[in-house]
Order: C-alpha cells, then structure tokens, then sequence
C-alpha cells in the first residue's frame, strides 16, 4: 500500500460506467487527481462532479492537431498532480509524447481480448466473426491503437442470441471489476515492464467465464 494515494487522471468519453468503478471501488491506492473529457456533456463528467472530481473538457475540435491535443491533455492531468493516465472508454488516440511524459503509466481498458479486435467496434467485431468467447484486455498504451503490453485479461463466453447490446453488457460487468483491481494494483506497485511484457509480484486471480 503507497503511503499516499497515487494521484490519477481519468480519459473519458461517454457513459462514464468504468469512471464509476473506479470510484466506487478505490480502495485508497489511488486517488482521481482530474476526470478530463474531449467532449462536454457527457454521463461521466456528470458522475464526477456528483462526486466531487475536478473535471476538465478539453474539445477535440479545439485542437489543430493530435499532437498538440495530447500536450493539452498531459499538461492538465499534470497540473492536477497526477502521475498516471487512465483510459476510461476515452476514444480519441494519444500522441506518442503521452508516453514520454507517463512512461509505463498509461491504462487502457478494451472490450475484447487483444490482439483480436481493436478499434471503436470490439463488440461488434466479435459478433460478425462468431467467436465464442471474447472479453476485457487491461494493458499500458504504447504508440500503436489497442496495443501496448497486457496486463491482465477476461474471457466472456458469447450466446448465440447476444446482440451488441446484451454481448457489450456482460463485458462491461467484467470491466467494472478487473479495471478497478489492476488499476489499485498499478497503484501499490505491483506491476512493472520488463522486456515489454508485464510482471506482476503478486499475481492476479484469474476469475470466472461470464
Ligand atoms: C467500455 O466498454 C470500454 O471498454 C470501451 O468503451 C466503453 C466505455 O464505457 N472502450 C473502447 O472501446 C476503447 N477502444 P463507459 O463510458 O461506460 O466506461
């Protein structure tokens, strides 16, 4: 356990369920230094201010390039203190001089289980392929989308009568509890990269198919 919480920022976009367990959920590893959205009047900029979270809308549009929206982002999650960033359902892609200024400290949560299915539309993917299980990849960002070393992983089984809706649902249940662990496990130092692969000293249950 750090002494003090690890003070983060959490990226947003939408709907704001992966924000709420990570509040609901913080066992005081960690604490939500700023929720920064790039679009305003989203279900998770609600969600922190009831909770009290200084949040910060940084506009995509406002931005002449992906370059100088990074710097935007870095500088404000840093001018709240935070150390880490933590990619919430954030949908836009970081410049790579995120991960200079955060090394081995940007997490990402993506619904499948990476490699299989980057992008915007994992579910859907998922369901176009017929798979029969997809799930949650946790893992650092690194300059490529959807990428970066894993960190931890779920699987959840598809039925044959899942739409995008149903399938995406049971995922997100996942989420809400593996992102908010390794995320306190991030905090208390328990995973490091080595060889651009993730080590963990304590290793992390493995959990159940859903
Ligand atoms: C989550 O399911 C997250 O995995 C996904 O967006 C959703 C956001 O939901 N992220 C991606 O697809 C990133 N490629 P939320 O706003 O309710 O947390």
């Amino acid at each position: 356990m750090p002494s003090v919480p690890v003070p983060l920022a959490v990226l947003v976009s939408g709907e704001g369920s992966n924000l709420q367990a990570l509040m609901d959920q913080s066992d005081r590893t960690y604490t939500i230094a700023v929720v920064i959205s790039d679009r305003s009047g989203i279900g998770a900029l609600s969600r922190a201010r009831n909770a009290g979270i200084p949040t910060e809308v940084l506009g995509w549009a406002d931005f002449v390039s992906r370059d100088d929206f990074t710097t935007a982002v870095c500088d404000t999650a840093q001018a709240h203190g935070a150390t880490g960033l933590v990619l919430a359902g954030f949908m836009r892609i970081l410049s790579p001089s995120a991960m200079s200024r955060f090394p081995d400290a940007i997490i990402n949560v993506h619904p499948a289980l990476l490699p299989s299915f980057p992008g915007a539309d994992a579910v859907e993917q998922a369901l176009e392929r017929g798979v029969a299980y997809t799930g949650v990849t946790v893992h650092f960002v690194d300059e490529q989308v959807d990428h970066g070393p894993i960190i931890a992983q779920r699987p959840v089984r598809v039925n044959s009568d899942d739409d995008a809706e149903t399938l995406h649902s049971r995922i997100q249940e996942v989420e809400h509890d593996l992102f908010p662990e390794v995320v306190a496990a991030f905090a208390r130092g328990d995973i490091h990269v080595e060889s651009g692969r993730v080590r963990w000293k304590v290793p992390l249950h493995t959990g159940s198919v859903r």
